[in-house]
């Protein structure tokens, strides 16, 4: 189980992980926005790379969409769908997310 303490997430900020699987490390992104968490693998459907430029900096500037680091895509948060870029119409790969209290759990397939 991958549990984590909500309060761990910066308030409407984000946090990668890294994911020890055993036989391979899983990278994802946690959103936070207020008591929503959100989680996506941290891999940009057009090319399959990291999404992010540095480590934990997934938004644009004025922090409405996710960005990718490498083409600059539009993602939209709520639901990862390309809005805008070379994967317009794409979305990223979601990853469920349990909350219950001040922890949520990371439940990767
Ligand atoms: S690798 Fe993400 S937009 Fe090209």
């Amino acid at each position: 189980m991958y549990q984590y303490k909500i309060s761990s997430i910066p308030e409407e900020g984000c946090k990668s992980l890294d994911i020890d699987r055993g036989n391979h490390v899983a990278r994802v992104m946690v959103l936070r926005q207020g008591d929503t968490i959100l989680c996506y693998h941290n891999i940009c459907p057009h090319t399959g790379t990291n999404l992010d430029w540095m480590p934990d900096q997934f938004l644009n500037a004025s922090m409405t969409f996710i960005q990718c680091a490498t083409h600059g895509a539009l993602f939209r948060i709520e639901d990862g769908y390309c809005v805008s870029g070379p994967c317009a119409g794409q979305s990223l790969f979601p990853v469920e997310v349990k909350v219950e209290g001040d922890m949520f759990e990371i439940k990767l397939k």
